[in-house]
């Protein structure tokens, strides 16, 4: 009994976090986030569980309630995520999406979404394409555009587009945050001979191997292309970037990298190193491929 006792106080003592999303088996996020943890010397514990969307509340409260210190929600639950947050950022609000619930020293849950400023310090800094000026189109409105656009905004591109197949859908995702920047939104048929400086592919269409239907010639010169998705494989997208030529075609291991890193900011007060953790997931798969 009082050994229990002594294992169930130590247990406590290590701080958890897990990720939660369906499906889940694959998630690279406790594995990034131990590589984070050792590099910067802290103790903490981080797992993954499959939470289908309709027993997400309840396994959350069941997580912080038994002294669980920060979530990371994916896939499909970013938005009950949101709901589910006492507080949320006003990135999160404007993307009403949460990747990240922090408990805080209250008891209430914050709710952030670091996804959007990964992609950007994936773009800016770890691969040196500035965005200011550019002009930047982004095919798909669904959540996953939603979540990037106010950081791109922030960026001052010079024109920043949503094309979707379902038209209307982008069409309002852009009025949405038409006070925050030039967007407009359209039909991939609507593109005409317009040219880009960066394309980012933020359907879902690249996970079934699929690509948006795009006109030839949309990618302007030394432009470049960049997948929200990964693979240990390239992207359909990834390789319609390389045989149109682009300067660099690019999936989104970066991204999930740099949101990890945001996120263990939030919970943990440190800022870990993401270039040799990128460095070590892409040897890992380029050794699998
Ligand atoms: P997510 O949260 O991953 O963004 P979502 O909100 O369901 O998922 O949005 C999926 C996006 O991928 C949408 O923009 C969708 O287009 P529609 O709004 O027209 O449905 C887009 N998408 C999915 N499959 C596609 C395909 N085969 N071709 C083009 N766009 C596709």
């Amino acid at each position: 009994m009082g050994i229990m006792a002594g294992e169930k106080t130590i247990m406590n003592l290590i701080d958890r976090y897990a990720v939660f999303g369906l499906p889940i088996k694959h998630s690279k996020s406790p594995r990034i986030h131990q590589l984070f943890a050792e590099q910067t010397g802290q103790t903490l514990e981080y797992s993954s569980a499959e939470v289908a969307p309709e027993q997400f509340a309840a396994a959350a409260e069941m997580f912080f309630s038994h002294g669980g210190k920060g979530l990371n929600c994916t896939v499909p639950l970013k938005e009950l995520a949101w709901r589910y947050a006492d507080h949320t950022t006003e990135r999160a609000q404007l993307s009403k999406a949460v990747n990240t619930l922090a408990l805080q020293a209250d008891g209430t849950t914050l709710g952030d979404n670091t996804d959007g400023i990964g992609l950007v310090t994936d773009l800016i800094s770890n691969h040196s394409i500035a965005l200011s000026g550019i002009r930047i189109l982004i095919m798909g409105a669904g959540g996953a555009s939603r979540g990037i656009i106010a950081p791109i905004l922030e960026q001052s591109p010079q024109t920043l587009v949503v094309a979707n197949r379902t038209v209307d859908k982008a069409v309002k995702l852009a009025d949405e945050f038409h006070n925050k920047g030039a967007i407009t939104g359209c039909g991939f048929d609507d593109l005409g001979n317009r040219q880009f400086d960066l394309i980012l592919n933020a359907t879902s269409a690249s996970l079934s191997g699929c690509l948006p239907p795009l006109p030839s010639g949309v990618l302007a010169e030394n432009g470049s292309c960049y997948d929200l998705a990964y693979g240990n494989e390239p992207t359909a997208f990834v390789r319609w970037g390389l045989e149109n030529h682009a300067a660099k075609s690019l999936d989104g291991l970066g991204m999930l990298v740099e949101q990890a890193a945001e996120a263990f900011f939030i919970w943990r007060g440190v800022r870990p190193l993401t270039q040799p953790v990128i460095e070590l997931l892409n040897s890992e798969r380029q050794a699998r491929s």
